[in-house]
């Protein structure tokens, strides 16, 4: 998937499948899942690096895990995420793409924000660096919007999120993430904007779907309105590691199929002194 086969799929029937995904395995098994797209998120901080928010997740942080999953996947477009201020300043901007994508091997970049990041996409797409952006709820500035919640619910609050896409479309941007929106605003917005939106927590209508890997597979706790487990990798995993627990201690593993024999009679002639 390319970022223009990507940008092409606006309004074309089926809606886009995307996924976070922050190492090899898991980039294979979306892969085979036939996903179109993984974004190597700055949400790795919660769902694999112990962190409370997205805020302590640094660019060498995004560029080792995405260099991970681009040395595992061929078929999705993988979009690395600018973390907290590594797009504050255009030079940063530029600076930090670089590295997602020289080093981390990523075919785009994803930043949050309306107008204040504008320059920022632009500067990007004018020098062929394909940017999706994000707007609604931004989890990096997640404490100016008193938590984790729905964005955009009254008129003027509505407006702005309809203005920071439409600034964001207008800057350059190939696609833009709308996180936690009513239904219908997303709507709305996807309607009007000719680029697609991938919605997370912002209901049906939006041309494509991104959750968090984590989330999906019961990692996470308590499980998001917005989210749903459809499968519990997390008790099965527990489990798995429980029982590998349990037969070391009681000498059941390893068995014969998994130990190695030497030759006869070395055993005895060894010197221990
Ligand atoms: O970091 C991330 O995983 C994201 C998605 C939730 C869109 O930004």
């Amino acid at each position: 998937m390319t970022v223009a086969e990507f940008r092409a799929r606006k309004g074309q029937g089926a809606p886009l499948v995307c996924v976070t995904a922050y190492d090899a395995p898991f980039a294979r098994l979306a892969e085979r899942a036939g996903v179109d797209a993984i974004l190597v998120g700055d949400s790795v901080g919660r769902a694999v690096l112990g962190f409370e928010n997205e805020l302590p997740v640094r660019v060498s942080d995004i560029t080792h895990h995405a260099a991970a999953v681009t040395r595992a996947v061929t078929e999705p477009l993988v979009i690395a995420d600018l973390p907290f201020m590594a797009y504050a300043a255009v030079d940063d901007a530029l600076r930090n793409a670089a590295v997602l994508m020289q080093a981390g091997g990523a075919a785009a970049v994803k930043l949050e924000g309306g107008t204040a990041a504008a320059d920022a996409t632009a500067a990007l797409a004018a020098r062929g660096v394909p940017v999706m952006a994000h707007v609604g709820l931004t989890p990096q500035t997640a404490h100016l919007h008193g938590g984790y919640r729905v964005q955009g619910v009254g008129l003027s609050a509505a407006q702005a999120v309809v203005d920071a896409a439409r600034a964001q479309a207008a800057a350059g941007a190939f696609a833009v993430v709308l996180e936690l929106l009513p239904a219908e605003l997303a709507r709305a917005i996807t309607q009007h904007l000719e680029i697609p939106t991938i919605g997370i927590g912002a209901g049906p209508h939006c041309d494509g779907q991104i959750q968090v890997l984590h989330d999906l597979l019961g990692f996470s706790q308590p499980t998001l309105r917005h989210t749903r487990v459809f499968g519990d990798a997390a008790s099965l995993s527990e489990s798995a590691l429980a029982a590998y627990a349990s037969d070391v201690r009681a000498r059941r593993f390893p068995a014969p199929e998994q130990s190695f024999k030497g030759k006869r009679g070395v055993r005895e002639r060894l010197e221990f002194e």
